[in-house]
């Protein structure tokens, strides 16, 4: 990869996308972590979401792969970060912001997994191996491997955002945590993007296209692949497997509230050339989620319960340990 530590000047950074990418991050996009802590929110249901186990093991599947996980986009785009143009090192710095706050948050919800006699070890053990692989990888291979996993995340948050039917009836807690990681997802939906399209941008527009792309269909069908066996895995621990475990997992996926399906158009849109995750401008539904979010705190307000400590917590203090 070209070496590129030279400062841009305000014009270069205005221009910092490539010509033949159409698309960019909107120029007013302001990513600000959100320090929510959700330690004490313990698991009172082993099926939290609705009852239903096939939905349960998914997002607690999904959860076992993030304080791993972005660790290591944490690191991955602290790399670039004096090597970009001021407006997204600063991005970069807000990205790292959210992810180690995320990271921590669902440490606390893996915990509280255990704590319901879930086994999560093969399916720690699982992620960390993919990371480590990639870890053996040149430094872009970690960037357009981030941005790849950072484009499925956002198209999930999108969904579970916009579909309200996939945390109907799950404990409030829990449905709390997941819409907060999920609107900041989409919030720094592109910071690896423009990352990888600034690093790259003496390159043909056909290598870097073919390089996120080759990355993206090896990324989607082992993401697919492990999520399936940690869904399954977690299913058998909850006394369903074989074909029952199959079927209702394939239903879920594909059929009832459809992640996977649902999903798939904006993930295919990915394999674009002059794609941009920006090209799907869903900042309403980060101000949906937030909405959401906030209104259940005042209604616990309104009736007089406590505010949890960790809502008056000093931001600022938090923020620091994890930056
Ligand atoms: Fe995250
Ligand atoms: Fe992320």
């Amino acid at each position: 990869m070209p070496d590129m530590d030279i400062a841009p000047t305000a014009a270069q950074a205005a221009t910092e996308i490539p010509a033949y990418n159409q698309s960019a991050t909107p120029a007013d996009l302001l990513i600000r972590p959100r320090n929510r802590n959700f330690a004490s929110a313990v698991i009172d249901r082993r099926r939290w979401v609705d009852g239903d186990p096939f939905a349960s093991a998914f997002f607690n599947a999904l959860s076992v792969t993030f304080p791993e996980g972005e660790i290591f986009f944490i690191d991955s785009l602290k790399k670039f970060r004096k090597r970009v143009p001021p407006k997204l090192q600063r991005e970069i710095r807000a990205f790292i912001q959210q992810e180690a706050i995320h990271s921590r948050e669902h440490h606390c919800f893996n915990e509280h997994l255990k704590d319901c006699d879930f086994d999560i070890s093969r399916l720690e053990q699982a992620i960390s191996g993919v990371v480590n692989r990639i870890r053996t990888m040149p430094e872009h291979a970690h960037l357009v491997a981030t941005l790849c996993i950072e484009h499925i995340t956002a198209i999930l948050a999108a969904e579970v955002i916009a579909n309200p039917k996939h945390f109907e009836n799950a404990d409030e807690q829990q449905r709390k945590l997941w819409l907060w990681h999920a609107s900041e997802e989409i919030e720094h939906k592109g910071v690896a993007y423009d990352t990888w399209l600034h690093m790259t941008k003496d390159w043909s527009p056909f290598k870097c296209w073919f390089i996120r792309c080759s990355f993206m269909a090896k990324i989607a069908f082992g993401f697919t692949k492990n999520r399936a066996r940690g869904v399954l895995d977690l299913l058998r621990q909850d006394g369903i497997s074989g074909p029952r475990a199959w079927l209702g997992l394939a239903h879920y996926a594909f059929l009832g509230k459809a992640p996977f399906r649902r999903t798939l158009w904006p993930l295919l849109q990915f394999f674009k050339p002059g794609f941009h995750p920006w090209d799907i401008d869903d900042r309403a539904l980060i101000r949906l989620a937030e909405s959401e979010y906030e209104a259940a705190i005042m209604a616990e307000v309104d009736a007089g319960s406590e505010r949890p400590d960790s809502l008056v917590l000093d931001k600022t203090e938090r923020i620091k340990k994890v930056a």
